[in-house]
Parts: structure tokens; sequence; C-alpha cells
């Protein structure tokens, strides 16, 4: 079987034996008998750390989760910069967990929270930050500010719990380069290895800054800014 690797400007061919190996696997097979030059990034080996994200013919995967097919062309996340082959650099995406002010503040201890409340934002605290959303998001592409896909999700997971004492700050941390920049493509949905929704999180965190007040400027530009609240 025949695999592609993007390794800068240039794509390098590898043969390899099927043996039902995950693409990590089969990686470490060429770094370790073929190539020892080739670059990826990795941890876990069990789809926890996030680490070994990388796109498989334009698709991102986890290479700990993915079987590889004949002829798989294997690229490097897009929208990051790539430190070597396959891996990059998500440092700046990182940063946005703290632009979006996505961290939790004292919470009330009095206000008890049922299960099916707790259930709301508990799918939020899985992610594992692999980058995938943001490789994948066509928004990202263009604006290397826009706050992203994964650290929007993070602001839901804090602004949907009950028990937080004050969510203003994160609501407003998400109105510029945030929630409005959003075109609910939903493309950030379907590479998700956790199952997470940020485009539904965005979702919400519109209606929530909808009750608090704040309205999407280009709707508001559309009359003319002349609106008072
Ligand atoms: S839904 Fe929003 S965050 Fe998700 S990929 Fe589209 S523009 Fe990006
Ligand atoms: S939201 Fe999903 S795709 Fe995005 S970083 Fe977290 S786990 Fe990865
Ligand atoms: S090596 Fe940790 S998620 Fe793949």
């Amino acid at each position: 079987m025949t695999i592609n690797i993007k390794r800068g400007e240039e794509l390098v061919s590898y043969e390899i034996e099927e043996k039902n190996l995950t693409l990590l696997q089969v990686l470490t097979q060429i770094k370790t008998e073929v190539d020892s030059s080739l670059s990826f990034s990795s941890g876990c080996r069990s789809s926890v750390c996030g680490s070994c994200a990388m796109r498989v013919n334009g698709r991102e995967v986890l290479a700990c989760a993915y079987k590889p097919s004949e002829g798989d062309l294997i690229e490097p996340l897009r929208n990051v910069p790539v430190l070597r082959d396959l891996v990059v650099d998500m440092d700046k995406a990182y940063g946005f967990n703290k632009i979006a002010k996505a961290w939790g503040l004292p919470t009330s201890k009095s206000i008890s929270v049922s299960p099916q409340d707790a259930k709301q934002n508990e799918l939020q605290s899985d992610c594992i930050l692999c980058g995938s959303c943001y490789s994948a998001c066509p928004v990202y592409s263009v604006n290397s500010e826009f706050i992203g896909p994964f650290a929007l999700t993070r602001s839901w997971k804090y602004v949907s719990d009950l028990r937080q004492s004050d969510i203003s700050s994160t609501i407003a941390a998400v109105q510029t380069s945030g929630i409005y920049d959003c075109t609910l493509c939903g493309e950030c949905v379907p590479v998700c290895p956790q199952g997470i929704a940020p485009k539904q999180d965005i979702v919400m965190l519109k209606n929530k800054s909808g009750v608090l007040g704040y309205m999407d400027p280009s709707f508001a530009s559309s009359f003319g800014g002349g609106l008072t609240f």
C-alpha cells in the first residue's frame, strides 16, 4: 500500500505493508525503519491527548484513530504554522482561550444544578484541544484574529454553567472577532473527534448575547448605526 505524505513543499510516497495498523503506527514504523527525519506529534496513542491531529485526504483526523487506505494523502493541519512535516504550532490558537476569557469564575455554592442542567455543558469539557476545528474553519483561514471554534465552545461551557456568578466579562470578550464572525457553516462539527459541535455552542452564545443586550454589528450597521438601547 502506498501513502503520500506532504513534507514541506514536497509530496513523499512511502510503501507500507497492509497490517491493519493505525496511521500513527504506520508513521512510527516509517520513522524507525525507513526515514528517521519524518516528524509528527503524538502522545497518548488512544485519542485522549489531541496531539496527533492531521489531515487525510483533506479531512482532519486523529492519526492514532485512523486506519490508512491505499493512496491516502497525509498533510499537516491547516491554518496554523507548520513547524516541520506534520508538526504544527498551536500556540496562537490555544491563546484564544485567554482572549475569550474562557475560564470559570467563582461559582455560587447556593445554586444546586440538576443532572439535566449539568448535562448541558458536559460535552464541552471533553475538548482535547486537537485543533481539528481550527484547521477546518474557513473563517479562521482568512482571519487569524477570529477567536475560533474551541475557544468559543469553552466560553459557552462556562457561560452555560448555572453556578457561574458573573458571565458578563466572558460574554463581552467574545463580541469582537468572535461569535458574529462565525458564519455557522458547520465545518467544525464533523471533524471533532469528541463529538462536540462548536457551531451549536456559538449559536447559544449569540442567543445569550442578545439577551444581555448585544447585537450583531452587521445587523446594527444595516440600520445606519441608528439603534439605541
Ligand atoms: S461554524 Fe463557525 S467556527 Fe465552525 S467552522 Fe464554520 S465559521 Fe468556523
Ligand atoms: S472542539 Fe473538538 S475538534 Fe475542536 S479542539 Fe476540541 S476536540 Fe478538537
Ligand atoms: S496520540 Fe493522543 S490523541 Fe492521538
